[in-house]
């Protein structure tokens, strides 16, 4: 189900860092259920945009909303900005899962463990909750039969595959998808794509970051091409693919497409 609430809003987003003017105001809306595809030349901004949307980066101006709460600030009784508590952005942090191009499991525990560590420490969970829940997302990462295994033993599919399980386990209102399947080797990156396939067609609202243009194509309901720290191409995948207005997008997939 579509609805047309903006889960994600951004809002004159900009990003230094020093001298480098990196997002140089960037503003779009993510409606609740559909899937964002961004894409750029390596250096565009791409995970700046996506490690501010969590505060892992702090905008240098600009807001982000996620369902209509501000991240990272909070507007006092007279109507001032303030900087939000460390607590609160670690909530809000914690509503949007994030996958990494490195899948940053802990080698030290297991599958499981690696999948409800953060629902037991995060959210106090009890360990039998976090536990079910967790093997929920392991079956849907269709993994269950690896709780047990330690990440090394894994392909590198596999241990993406119980990163995204890690993330959905928190349930998070959006997922951020850096580039998940980058350091895969191509046969790997299919049972990847085929997971956050599906994620889509559940309603799961995402932002995608990835060179993967046959997929971003087929699974998201808008793409946006960064450029020089703004936003040069936005629309339709089948438009920005296919009849990109900016030359700048038309070069840039002319490259990646081959
Ligand atoms: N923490 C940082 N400190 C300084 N420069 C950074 C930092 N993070 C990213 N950059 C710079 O910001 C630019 C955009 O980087 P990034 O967001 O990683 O691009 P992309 O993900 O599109 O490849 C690059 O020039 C990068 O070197
Ligand atoms: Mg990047």
């Amino acid at each position: 189900m579509k609805r047309m609430a903006a889960i994600v809003r951004v809002v004159e987003l900009r990003k230094s860092f020093g001298p480098l003017e990196v997002l140089r105001g960037i503003t779009f809306d993510v409606r609740e259920g559909s899937v964002l595809t961004i894409i750029g030349a390596s250096g565009s901004g791409k995970s700046t945009l996506l490690r501010c949307l969590n505060y892992l980066e702090q905008p240098t101006s600009g807001e982000v909303y996620l369902d209509g709460k501000p991240i990272g600030f909070r507007i006092e009784a007279d109507g001032r900005r303030a900087p939000d508590t460390a607590a609160n952005i670690s909530r809000m942090r914690a509503e949007l899962g994030m996958v990494f191009q490195q899948f940053n499991l802990w080698p030290h525990m297991t599958v499981l463990e690696n999948v409800i560590e953060a629902p037991i420490r995060v959210k106090r969970l009890a360990r039998k909750e976090a536990v079910d829940l967790g093997r929920r997302f392991l079956s849907k990462v269709n993994l269950l039969d690896k709780e047990n295994e330690y990440p090394a033993r894994l392909s590198g599919g596999q241990q993406q595959r119980v990163a995204i399980a890690r993330a959905l386990a928190m349930q998070p209102k959006v997922m951020l998808f850096d580039e998940a399947t980058s350091a895969l080797d191509p046969e790997l990156t299919g049972e990847v794509l085929e997971v956050m396939r599906a994620l889509a067609k559940e309603g799961t609202t995402m932002l995608v970051v990835t060179h993967e243009m046959g997929f971003a194509r087929e699974v998201s309901d808008r793409a946006i091409f960064l450029h020089n720290g703004q936003i040069e191409e936005d629309g339709p995948p089948a438009r920005v693919f296919s009849a990109p207005t900016s030359e700048r997008c038309r070069q840039f997939l002319s490259k990646v497409l081959h």
